[in-house]
C-alpha cells in the first residue's frame, strides 16, 4: 500500500469496492480527508487492524476539527473488527475549556499521511505542545446512508463519532472507549441530520454517550449502554440567539451507570425554535447523578444573562425510568416566559443512592404535563394540564 491517500483514490473509482485495513497492522494516520465528491457510491472501509492518530504536535499545526473526515459520500460503509484509537490522552492534560461544537468551520488543509509498520507504543515525541482545537476521530460531513458497524473507536482528543448534514445515518454494534474523565469526549454527536438509528452500542466516554444538536429528526436510539460519560443530551439548543429545530426522538432501553446525567435536554436562553416529539423510554440508570433533566437556562459560565426569548419544548415524554440516583431524581426548569408543555411521566421509579453528595427532592419550574401513573419519588410540582395563558405557537418557534 502507497497510504491510505492513493488506496482511496482508486476505491473511489469502484462502485462497491471495498479498502481493506489489514487484521494484524497498526497503521499511523494523519488528519485525512476521504472526500466522496467524485465517488461512485457504496465504497466498503473495512477496518480489520488499527489505525493510530500521530501524538506529534506538528502534524496538527494550528488545530484541526477533525482527524479521519468522510465527506460527500453515498451508501458508505465502515466496518470490521479493528480499532480506531485517536490516543487522545496527549490531548486531555491540558485543562483549557473548549468547545469547538459552535465553530463549525470547515478547515480544510493539506494532509499528509503515512503507513508505517507498528509502532507498539504511545511515543511521547512531541514536536511541542498540541494545539487547543481538538480533533473529532472520525467526521461524516454532507453524506447520504453512512453505515458505522463493529469496530471501536477509542480515545479520541475530542468527540468520538460525528454526523453533520447527514441523512439516513445507521450506527450499530459499535464500541466507543475513553475514561470518564477525558474532557469533551462525546461519544456520538449528531447535528443537522435525520433519518437517524443508532443501536445495540456500548458508549463510555468523558462527555454526553449520544448529543443531539440542532437540526436533528427521526433520531431512533435504542438498546444503548452508555458510561462512565454524561448521559445522553439533546441541546445545548439556541446559543447565541440562534434558532433551534429538533423533532421526533425516541431513546429507548438505554442502560446507564455512572453518568452524570442520564436522559436531559438542555437550551441557552435567547434562542428559538423547538423540540418537539421527544420520548424517553425504558432507561435503566444505576448510580446517576441526575436521572432526568431539563434545563432551559444553560450556561457554560458563571452567569449568563436572563432572557425571555427560548427554545419552546413541547411533548416530552418519560416513561420507564428506573433506577437509582445520588444527587436529584427530577430536574424540570423550564422558561417563565415559555413554559415546557406536553411533558408526561409515566412509571419513573427512582431510588436515592446515599453517596457524596447532598440528596435532592424533584425540583419543577414552569413545567406543564402530566403524571401517567404514580411516581416514586412522588413529582408534585408538575403543574397539571396546559400552562394558564395558552400560548398559541408563534413564528418564533416554528421550525
Ligand atoms: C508527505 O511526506 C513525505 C515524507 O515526509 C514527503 O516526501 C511528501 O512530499 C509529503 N507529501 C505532501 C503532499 O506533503
Ligand atoms: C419519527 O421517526 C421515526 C424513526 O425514528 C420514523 O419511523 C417516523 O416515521 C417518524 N415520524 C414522523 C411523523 O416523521
Ligand atoms: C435571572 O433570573 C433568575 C430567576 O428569576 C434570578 O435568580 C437571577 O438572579 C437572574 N440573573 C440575572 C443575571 O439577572
Amino acid at each position: 500500500m502507497q497510504g491510505f491517500e492513493a488506496t482511496w483514490a482508486e476505491a473511489c473509482k469502484v462502485e462497491s469496492s471495498t479498502m481493506l485495513i489489514p487484521a494484524d497492522y497498526v497503521f499511523l494516520v494523519g488528519p485525512i480527508v476521504f472526500s466522496g465528491l467524485y465517488c461512485k457510491p457504496k465504497i466498503i472501509f473495512q477496518v480489520e487492524g488499527t489505525i493510530i492518530a500521530p501524538t506529534n504536535a506538528n502534524v496538527w499545526g494550528k488545530g484541526l476539527l477533525q482527524w479521519l473526515d468522510f465527506i460527500k459520500l453515498v451508501g458508505f460503509t465502515i466496518q470490521g473488527n479493528g480499532i480506531i484509537d485517536g490516543r487522545g490522552s496527549v490531548w486531555w492534560q491540558d485543562t483549557q475549556y473548549n468547545d469547538p461544537l459552535d465553530d463549525e468551520e470547515k478547515l480544510l488543509v493539506p494532509f499528509n499521511n503515512t503507513l508505517e509498520s507498528p509502532p507498539m507504543q504511545i511515543e511521547s515525541s512531541m514536536g511541542g505542545k498540541m494545539p487547543g482545537i481538538k480533533p473529532t476521530a472520525i467526521r461524516f460531513y454532507g453524506s447520504i446512508n453512512p453505515t458505522v458497524t463493529g469496530i471501536t473507536i477509542q480515545n479520541s482528543p475530542q468527540c468520538h463519532l460525528k454526523f453533520d448534514n447527514c441523512n439516513g445515518v445507521l450506527v450499530h454494534d459499535v464500541t466507543v472507549s475513553s475514561p470518564g474523565d477525558s474532557p469533551n469526549t462525546d461519544g456520538i454527536h449528531l447535528q443537522n441530520s435525520r433519518d437517524v438509528l443508532i443501536y445495540k452500542s456500548n458508549l463510555a466516554c468523558g462527555d454526553d454517550c449520544i448529543s443531539i444538536q440542532t437540526g436533528c429528526s427521526n433520531v431512533y436510539v435504542h438498546n444503548v449502554d452508555c458510561g462512565p460519560g454524561h448521559g445522553i443530551s439533546i441541546g445545548g439548543l439556541g446559543k447565541d440567539n440562534t434558532r433551534a429545530c429538533v423533532s421526533n426522538i425516541t431513546i429507548r432501553d438505554v442502560n446507564m451507570h455512572n453518568t452524570m446525567n442520564g436522559v436531559r435536554i438542555k437550551t441557552w436562553q435567547g434562542g428559538s425554535g423547538s423540540v418537539q416529539g421527544v420520548l424517553f423510554s425504558n432507561i435503566q440508570v444505576s448510580e446517576v447523578q441526575f436521572p432526568i433533566i431539563i434545563d432551559q437556562f444553560y450556561c457554560d459560565k458563571r452567569n449568563c444573562q436572563n432572557q425571555t426569548a427560548a427554545v419552546a419544548l413541547t411533548g416530552i415524554n418519560y416513561e420507564s425510568i428506573k433506577g437509582t440516583y445520588t444527587v436529584k431524581p427530577v430536574h424540570f426548569a423550564c422558561s417563565d416566559s415559555l413554559p415546557c408543555v406536553d411533558v408526561s411521566l409515566t412509571s419513573v421509579e427512582l431510588q436515592p443512592v446515599q453517596d457524596k453528595y447532598h440528596l435532592y427532592d424533584p425540583f419543577c419550574w414552569e413545567t406543564y404535563g402530566e403524571l401517567k401513573t404514580t411516581t416514586v419519588p412522588p413529582i408534585d410540582c408538575l403543574q397539571i394540564g396546559k400552562p394558564p395563558n395558552n400560548r398559541i405557537q408563534t413564528a418564533h418557534d416554528l421550525c
